[in-house]
């Protein structure tokens, strides 16, 4: 790709940008929130048209103004944002487009299946080809897309954070996968936020830094501290550094969840939280994690088990409950669930805390715009202002959406699954520190994270999950390295 450009009304993203790669290579590519990664690779696979530059495949120019065009040549990508019909099985997924279909627009033939069946075991993805994508959780969506896109005969494969929703163990299925890719002669651009992820399985790196090059280099000629400075345009402090906190541990919890049973994923989980409180969740994909979260909230039921708030048990039947009793859940799925794509960031913002910027029965339009504009300075918010429409700000941006909605809202006991997903290096920092914020404030928080690292910097106290029960409960002064916390979590 030579010299592409692109601008959005008039807001130049891509700034003569340069980015090429080699047959079997694994190419990174990275950048902040907003940097122009997606839009790059969008202008590669015909999503977008570049308004400049040139495309060359083995050296010859190519003309790709359309997704067919991009088939055409063989390149394939996984979007960052999903592309799954939900209401559709795994394989009808997989071979939407593509395979015969009866009359009711259906998958046809058993072929579909049984292709699907083979793609799933080579990626060790224990899914069933006709289960509905809606009932699975977010990791297998994201095996979905990954089985999807290999599934189309690729040349060159663009993997827009692939691993954002894989805990540790899927990570490293996907990355001995594309070990295997490399072998056939298939080329890998690698987008991703996880700087461990970035040294182990790719072979040369490209960073943007506001829609222009910053650096490209071979991998094993880059160091971290040299990454990181080129992303975020300057030197930066320790990223992920565990700070130990103080809080009362013999006071009265705040949230008392005893012998919770939701489904077949929630089996008799009790646990405490105190106020002031940070509690990690760790557990592999499945482990119930996620699941926990929805039932305490209500958006799953409760079969059996209390959940008591400041020591009065609650009947939570649904969210409006949850909120009306403290408690607030920041979801892993967060487009599906998080953001009104269609509206502005301010008032996806303010959305939760309207009557906090009511004057009588109107809002307070100067107070509002005040504090979304606080809000986008804080999680550094990449938007040409606060009245843009959500869904054209960048993957990571809207994700910081949402968790500015949340946070401005002020909850007893905040849940949040997955709190830096997507999130760039510069910005995760911040909302561990916002987090940490809140906790010092008094509230309690749960933290969800199949990231390590960052589960270890913010939790005070860690409980493993298996099968929807807490096998093991760690003081966070317990744990001496990752590695410990993985074999605690790998243990079952
Ligand atoms: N259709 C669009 N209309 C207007 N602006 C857009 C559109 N698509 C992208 N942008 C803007 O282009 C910039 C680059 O976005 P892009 O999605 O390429 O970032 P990214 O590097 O992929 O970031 P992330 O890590 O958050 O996914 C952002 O500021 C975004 O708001
Ligand atoms: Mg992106």
């Amino acid at each position: 790709m030579k010299n592409i450009s692109k601008s959005f009304n008039g807001v130049t993203v891509l700034d003569s940008v340069n980015f090429s790669v080699k047959k079997g290579e694994v190419h990174a590519l990275m950048g902040g929130n907003g940097a122009g990664k997606s839009t790059l690779m969008k202008t590669l696979t015909g999503v977008y048209q570049a308004d400049g530059g040139e495309i060359f495949i083995d050296g010859k120019k190519v003309e790709i103004n359309n997704m067919q065009d991009a088939r055409d040549n063989y390149i394939s990508m996984i979007f960052q944002e999903f592309s799954l019909i939900p209401t559709l099985t795994v394989a009808e997924n997989i071979f939407l487009t593509r395979e015969s279909k009866n009359s009711f627009g259906m998958l046809n033939d058993k072929e579909g299946i049984k292709k699907t069946r083979v793609l799933l075991e080579e990626l060790e993805v224990d899914i069933n080809p006709n289960d509905v994508v809606q009932d699975l959780g977010v990791g297998y969506w994201q095996m979905t897309e990954i089985a999807k896109a290999l599934s189309q005969e690729a040349k060159i494969l663009i993997m827009d954070e692939p691993s954002s929703s894989l805990t540790k163990k899927e990570t490293e299925v996907l990355f001995s996968f594309i070990e295997k890719l490399k072998r056939k002669g298939i080329s890998i651009i690698y987008i991703s936020h996880r700087m461990d992820e970035i040294f182990q399985v790719c072979d040369r790196i490209t960073i943007l830094r506001d829609g222009k090059n910053a650096v490209t280099e071979n991998i094993k000629d880059i160091g971290m501290e040299t990454v990181v400075q080129h992303i975020v345009g300057a030197e930066m402090d320790k990223a992920f550094e565990w700070v130990e906190r103080s809080y009362s541990t013999n006071a009265k919890p705040i949230l008392k969840v005893n012998n919770l049973k939701s489904g077949s994923k929630v089996n008799g989980v009790s646990f405490t939280l105190q106020p002031g409180e940070i509690l990690g969740f760790a557990g592999l994909m499945g482990s119930g994690r996620s699941e926990i979260a929805r039932s305490i909230f209500g958006i799953d039921s409760i079969d059996s088990g209390e959940i008591e708030i400041n020591g009065v048990k609650q009947n939570i039947k649904n969210p409006e409950d949850a909120v009306k009793a403290g408690l607030a859940l920041i979801p892993e799925d967060r487009r599906m669930q998080g953001l009104v794509l269609e509206h502005s960031v301010k008032d996806n913002m303010i959305l939760p805390i309207l009557s906090k910027v009511k004057k009588g029965l109107f809002v307070d339009e100067r107070k509002a715009n005040e504090l979304s504009n606080q809000l986008v300075n804080k999680l550094k918010i990449k938007t040409d202002n606060i009245f843009k429409t959500a869904g054209l700000l960048s993957g990571g941006n809207q994700q910081k959406i949402v968790l500015a909605k949340w946070l401005a809202n002020d909850p007893e006991v905040l849940i949040l699954d997955e709190p830096t997903i997507g999130v760039d290096i510069g910005a995760k920092t911040e909302i561990l520190d916002i987090i940490r914020e809140l906790a010092d404030s008094g509230k309690a928080v749960i933290v969800i994270s199949s990231e390590l690292p960052e589960l270890m910097a913010v939790s005070d106290r860690v409980i493993v999950l298996h099968e929807g029960k807490v096998v093991k409960e760690l003081d966070r002064r317990e744990i001496n390295s990752e590695e410990e916390l993985q074999h605690a979590i790998q243990g079952y």
